[in-house]
């Protein structure tokens, strides 16, 4: 059992930690600062993995287009793909661009010293593109859905381009030392199953068959509408959100490990409330492999002390 965004604001320890910096990419892009968020929750909240203190905007990043952190308001890119043109002077990552996160995770393997497993993480290339085209967060996305009609041809380039970087930065990962690594299509749900088919499972797929060595997880947020496409992928797990239920989906391929799904605002509940929710997911999950997990990330004013006890009760749970 691990929890999407277990390393961070959460925890006193992260937020005293990051008071001190000039700002999050500092941390980021600080190996040792990393690995300390990193190992924190291990040690705090008792989780079995860590999942590397980084973000899915790094791959932009080292593309070329660099992102800025607003206090408030959420990720910014000063410059924006609007054409042919700023595709092509995109870069392939290949190499060196990102080695604060190899060093960042060559450090938390270290740190851990084999206590749990370290997961990786990329954004899936559709989320990217969403990144690149918008340039910040959107509700709706609609420029970049917009993008996907006006320009399908320059749409897919700009899809191959990101997944050729994202294929190369997992490899990397890996051999700094991941034991598995996750995809994040976070914003999966502003499209369609049509949508879904020709523009993310093709390069979803190919990023999971060419990235091999370690078992992997895919989180499409949202997408119930492609939920019998990402059943059928080559990812080992699914993860799903709170709006599935897992009995329903088991069976379309029962060797999928599932993922999930405790509502994240769940944890706003009163304790015996926390605890009752807990134990139906995890029987909802029961008949096959299930890596226990929220439907999201856990939002930034949750009360540590409410995660603790899911992660409490998943552990002493005979399910
Ligand atoms: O514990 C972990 O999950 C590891 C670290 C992690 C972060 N971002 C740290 C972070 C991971 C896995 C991510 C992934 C990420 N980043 C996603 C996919 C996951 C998801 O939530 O769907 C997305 C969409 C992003 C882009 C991003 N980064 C946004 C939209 C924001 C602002 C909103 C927010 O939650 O604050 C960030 C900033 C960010 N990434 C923070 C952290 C801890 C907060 C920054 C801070 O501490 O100031």
């Amino acid at each position: 059992m691990w929890v999407m965004r277990q390393a961070g604001r959460i925890l006193p320890e992260y937020r005293a930690l990051r008071a001190s910096l000039s700002g999050f990419k500092e941390l980021v892009e600080t190996p040792d600062l990393a690995a300390e968020v990193t190992v924190q929750p291990v040690d705090i909240l008792g989780v079995d993995a860590a999942i590397i203190f980084s973000d899915i905007l790094v791959i932009p990043d080292a593309m070329g287009l660099p992102y800025e952190m607003i206090k408030g308001k959420g990720p910014y890119f000063p410059e924006v793909v609007k054409g042919k043109a700023d595709i092509d002077k995109l870069n392939l990552v290949e190499g060196e661009e990102l080695t604060y996160v190899y060093d960042a995770i060559k450090e938390t393997v270290k740190r851990l010293n084999g206590r749990v497993p370290v997961i990786g993480f990329a954004g899936a290339p559709f989320t990217i593109l969403c990144y690149m085209i918008e340039g910040q967060g959107s509700k709706t996305f609609s420029n970049a859905r917009k993008w996907l009609h006006a320009y399908p041809k320059e749409s897919h380039m700009l899809l191959e381009k990101i997944t050729a970087s994202t294929i190369n930065y997992l490899k990397l990962q890996i051999e700094a030392g991941v034991s598995l690594y996750q995809v994040f299509d976070s914003w999966a749900g502003v499209l369609s199953e049509d949508l879904y088919r020709e523009f993310c499972m093709p390069y979803l797929n190919r990023i999971s068959e060419e990235v091999n060595e370690v078992p992997n997880i895919i989180f499409a947020k949202g997408a119930h509408f492609a939920i019998d496409d990402l059943m059928s992928s080559s990812f080992n797990a699914v993860g799903l959100d709170w709006s599935l239920k897992p009995e329903k989906i088991r069976g379309m391929n029962p060797s999928k490990v599932l993922q999930g799904n405790l509502d994240p605002t769940l944890l706003y509940a009163a304790d015996e409330v926390v605890v009752q929710k807990t134990n139906e997911m995890l029987s909802s999950f029961s008949g096959g492999g299930h890596i226990a997990n929220l439907g999201h990330g856990v939002y930034p004013d949750t009360d540590w002390r409410k995660v603790k006890l899911f992660i409490d009760t998943i552990k002493s749970s005979k399910n």
